[in-house]
């Protein structure tokens, strides 16, 4: 049932407000600024002492799983990173005893991401799961985990549940944040930021029309180029592959400061550049980069918080935490590859060659 909705995707985007509410619901810790998670089976002793997390996942969970490495080593301070799970089982990984590992995924039965969590298993170290299907292979095989109620996704592409990861990497960060150097005012931030989410969303959402209208005017492109830095690096990612998967129109995603090594030479005006502009501490290195798209003649369209002069439009964006930024600014892009795909005819809920899940090697 899609509710008086034309396809799925289109019904999860809107659902979005909704499931962040349900990944917070219960899991709030006021008086110690802190978050319960009730299946992490990870005492205080144990979180403090993983040296290093490390985070595996496939396609749209691994980009979920950047952002997460980043708010874990932003709000734990320990060292995190995201890995493609198919990389890391077949390069015979060191594994360490120390390092946290989570397994992220949608369905629960991506045949890759189990099969690192078996092989971790077989060596003996811990792996936590951050799974959206309850009772799914991954979290049972797992020592414990997160689950993170976005609720039933049937479109083929990831949106709601991508944005309900990221929210409970946000939780995780904030947990083994506050059994180590995390203030008490500062986690009373952070949960000020989560708290104000679902409102954002539905902010964003609400300025579903102009991105519509957007979408018409970037359907024309042949390729896309996706930028973003650090924080913004894995939404740009994550808007790219969104882009490709229900358009088909051919997308690249490059950290910001990458595009002078080499990519530069294909902006022109039939190759828009889609911009991350967060307003934090590297605002001014992002518009350094619009200036350098629009000396090629190249179009932009920016993601920010604020009207970008550089660009040719700008979609603004409530602003969050910084930390918390991520999880806000690749709503729109979704809702962008939704409607160019729309006008141009795609199969929306089912994009050729694409399955929901992928149990196979
Ligand atoms: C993207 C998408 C895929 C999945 C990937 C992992 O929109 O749907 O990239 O994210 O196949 O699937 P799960 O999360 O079920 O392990």
């Amino acid at each position: 049932d899609m509710g008086g909705h034309d396809t799925y995707m289109h019904k999860e985007i809107h659902e979005q407000a909704d499931a962040v509410d349900r990944a917070l619901r219960g899991r709030i810790d006021d008086r110690f600024s802190t978050v319960h998670l009730g299946g992490l089976n990870l005492d205080a002793r144990d979180a403090r002492a993983v040296r290093r997390v490390k985070i595996l996942g496939c396609g749209t969970s691994y980009h979920a799983g950047q952002i997460g490495a980043q708010m874990i080593e932003e709000l734990a301070r320990i060292p995190a990173d995201a890995e493609p799970a198919s990389e890391f089982r077949y390069r015979n990984p060191v594994v360490d005893p120390d390092t946290l590992y989570i397994a992220v995924s949608q369905s629960g039965e991506t045949y890759d991401v189990l099969a690192a969590v078996q092989e971790l298993k077989r060596k003996g170290a811990r792996v936590l799961g951050l799974v959206n299907v309850v009772g799914s292979a991954i979290a049972r095989e797992t020592d414990g985990g997160i689950y993170v109620h976005a609720g039933p996704e049937v479109c083929v592409v990831s949106t709601k549940c991508f944005t309900n990861m990221v929210v409970s990497f946000g939780l995780l960060a904030l947990h083994l944040g506050r059994t180590r150097d995390l203030s008490v005012a500062d986690g009373k931030r952070i949960i000020a930021g989560l708290r104000k989410l679902p409102e954002q969303i539905a902010e964003i959402l609400a300025n579903e029309a102009e991105i519509e209208k957007l979408a018409g005017e970037y359907a024309d492109a042949k390729s896309m180029m996706f930028i973003g830095r650090v924080r913004g690096y894995p939404v740009a990612r994550e808007a790219s592959l969104k882009l490709k998967e229900v358009s088909y129109i051919h997308a690249e995603a490059y950290p910001a400061s990458e595009l002078k090594h080499g990519p530069l030479a294909l902006i022109e005006p039939a190759m828009p550049t889609v911009a991350i502009v967060p307003d934090d501490d590297l605002l001014e290195k992002n518009r350094a980069a619009l200036e350098e798209i629009k000396a090629r003649s190249g179009r932009i369209l920016a993601v920010a918080h604020q009207v970008q002069e550089k660009a040719d439009h700008t979609i603004v964006v409530p602003k969050n935490e910084d930390e918390l930024d991520p999880i806000l600014m690749g709503i729109p892009l979704q809702l962008l590859a939704y409607y160019t795909a729309k006008a141009m005819g795609r199969d929306i809920d089912k994009p050729r060659n694409l399955a929901k899940s992928v149990t196979v090697e």
